[in-house]
């Protein structure tokens, strides 16, 4: 029944024809179910099945940034855009990524983005010097860098997936993502182990129980040993597995000791000793004399200790002492710049800045 929808339709201004799917004004270009983002023609974007009839992936034509536009007509703006109604023309929404993206909102990277959302991979900087990042849909870096110059197969893919299987609420997730937020080749979650393509996650072996790990192509006895999981998290996923059969026996969650790991399986840059928060390598191993106070734990992110570790003379800005990147910087000659919490260059970091979004 489906090749019903695949009439073309062209839209031109004002004229958009009949109805391709039933309460549904959209114009579906072209033809077909498309799973490729790239595959949609000029000006138009790949839409789920749950917005194409609910029948399969298909491409929608939108009015671009600055295009035309009536309210009412039914073709919207792109996403992330919406019909100013003064001007009649496609604006991006006020502090959207499309919004920091077309205003040159900060000074040394221009977000990319994805529909309404932050892509996965976010570069600052110059190409043969900055660093890119993983980011969440929302614009918060999560797991995953790469030297901007290294970064050509970087697609945080992982560090995505890992997010979005905890917001959906599987607090013991144990795929392991690579330095870049990619997929390591041998993975095991929820019982279960594969070899996975760097780039996707996609299985590229058989999926077999846990116990038959060693049998995988991908596995290497040297890296790996007997366990798949490494130090930080078998201590982590210990305590939610406990956590999720307290739960369910709607027991209240023992005082369990701080765990702070990363996604490769290693310790995170914040780490507790009694009342003191340190900043650490992954490792655990404190890196200088970087710290805080338990109460001050939530503003740490160490990520400027742990920067000065990994790039020694490169990084030349001022850490504080929680081992964040101080905002406010001084060139030699005393002149203020200010830098994000990654440390780099952008006018609307620093404490008095009149930042609007
Ligand atoms: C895409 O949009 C741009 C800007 O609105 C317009 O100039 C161009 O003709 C459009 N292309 C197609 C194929 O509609
Ligand atoms: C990216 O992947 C290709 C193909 O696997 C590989 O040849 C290349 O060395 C990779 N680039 C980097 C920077 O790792
Ligand atoms: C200080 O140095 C910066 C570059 O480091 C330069 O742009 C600025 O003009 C200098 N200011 C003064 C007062 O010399």
């Amino acid at each position: 029944m489906w090749p019903l929808v695949l009439t073309l339709v062209v839209a031109t201004t004002g004229a958009y024809g009949a109805e391709v799917c039933p309460g549904l004004k959209t114009m579906y270009l072209p033809p077909q179910c498309i799973n490729d983002r790239d595959k949609c023609p000029q000006n138009s974007t790949l839409e789920p099945a749950s917005k194409v009839c609910n029948m399969c992936d298909g491409c929608t034509a939108y009015i671009q940034k600055d295009g035309e536009c009536e309210p009412t007509s039914g073709i919207s703006c792109k996403p992330g855009y919406e019909c100013d109604e003064q001007e009649l023309k496609c604006v991006a929404k006020s502090c959207s990524c499309q919004y920091k993206a077309d205003n040159s909102y900060y000074k040394s990277w221009t977000p990319r983005c994805d529909g309404f959302d932050y892509a996965p991979v976010q570069c600052k900087g110059e190409k043969p010097t900055g660093r890119c990042f993983c980011f969440d849909k929302k614009g918060n870096r999560i797991f995953g860098e790469q030297l901007w110059a290294n970064a050509e197969n970087m697609t945080c893919a992982c560090s995505r997936q890992v997010q979005e299987l905890q917001d959906q609420g599987r607090k013991d997730v144990t795929l392991h993502c690579n330095e870049q937020g990619n997929y390591e080749e041998l993975q095991c979650d929820d019982g279960l182990c594969w070899c996975a393509e760097e780039k996707t996650g996609k299985p590229i072996s058989q999926i077999l129980p846990e116990n038959m790990m060693i049998m995988l192509p991908c596995y290497d006895k040297l890296n790996v040993g007997s366990a798949y999981l490494r130090q930080c998290e078998s201590l982590l996923i210990a305590q939610k597995k406990i956590e999720i059969e307290m739960a369910a026996h709607n027991s209240r969650n023992p005082n369990f000791p701080y765990v702070n790991c990363e996604l490769d399986g290693s310790y995170g840059a914040v780490q507790q000793d009694g009342n003191q928060m340190y900043c650490a390598w992954k490792d655990k191993s404190r890196i200088e004399g970087y710290a805080a106070e338990l109460r001050d734990m939530a503003n740490m992110n160490c990520r400027c200790a742990r920067d000065k570790k990994m790039y020694g003379n490169l990084i030349q800005h001022i850490c504080l002492g929680n081992g964040n990147y101080n905002h406010e910087q001084y060139t030699n000659n005393g002149t203020r710049y200010c830098v994000d919490a990654d440390g780099f260059l952008d006018d609307n970091a620093c404490p008095d800045s009149s930042v609007s979004c």
